[in-house]
């Protein structure tokens, strides 16, 4: 099957670990997969212009040109991601916010989606704080709110705290572990 991995950092860390970890037992079964990097991607943010109301189709034109089709047909979503201030780091919330035409096209003009509840994702999101819950829970927020407007409606989330180095997760000798079963999961029939 197609899935699509977003991997939110903009360093080479802890994300991408976790990351290559769910891509090695991705790539082991055969599965096509396609990673995309916000960061290195030239993303306007939404302008919030409207352009998109009539038709569900972003008026601007950059490389979200080539992640819309992705969106709609990879029947799996693997998302890596650092906390930062919070949230999820900019770059990557410019792609999610970008979704804002997907949300008309879905709530407004009520467009069908090609793959009605058979679309699940997997969250796994890494910061620094020891005590940082709460920005586990406001980018886990964020990231439900874009898997459900792109209609992936089942998602678990794995989510790692006191990891601030770029390889401190690798210290956490379950993880990668975790992150494996994880994936195996994901890639199940229903
Ligand atoms: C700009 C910035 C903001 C950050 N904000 C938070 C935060 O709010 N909560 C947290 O737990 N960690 C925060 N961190 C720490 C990162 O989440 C942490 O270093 C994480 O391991 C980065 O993941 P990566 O290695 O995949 O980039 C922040 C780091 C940066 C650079």
């Amino acid at each position: 099957m197609k899935i699509l991995a977003l991997l939110g950092s903009p360093r080479k860390g802890n994300s991408e670990i976790l990351l290559n970890e769910a891509s090695k037992i991705c790539n082991e079964k055969n599965h096509e997969l396609i990673l995309i990097k916000p960061c290195h991607l030239n993303i306007s943010g939404c302008t919030a212009c409207d352009g998109c109301k009539e038709t569900g189709t972003c008026i601007i034109s950059d490389d979200m040109d080539k992640i819309y089709p992705l969106l709609k047909e990879s029947q799996r979503i693997i998302i890596a991601s650092p906390i930062f201030f919070f949230g999820i780091p900019g770059q990557f919330k410019l792609l999610v916010d970008r979704v804002q035409c997907l949300w008309y096209e879905k709530y407004i003009l009520k467009k069908v989606s090609p793959h009605p509840l058979k679309r699940k994702a997997l969250i796994m999101l890494v910061g620094g704080m020891k005590k940082g819950e709460i920005g586990i829970t406001c980018a886990e927020a964020t990231l439900k709110a874009f898997l459900r407007t792109i209609d992936v409606r089942e998602e678990r989330t794995l989510s790692y705290l006191g990891y601030d180095e770029p390889e401190a997760i690798l210290k956490n000798s379950s993880a990668l572990q975790e992150v494996r079963k994880a994936t195996e999961e994901l890639l199940k029939d229903d």
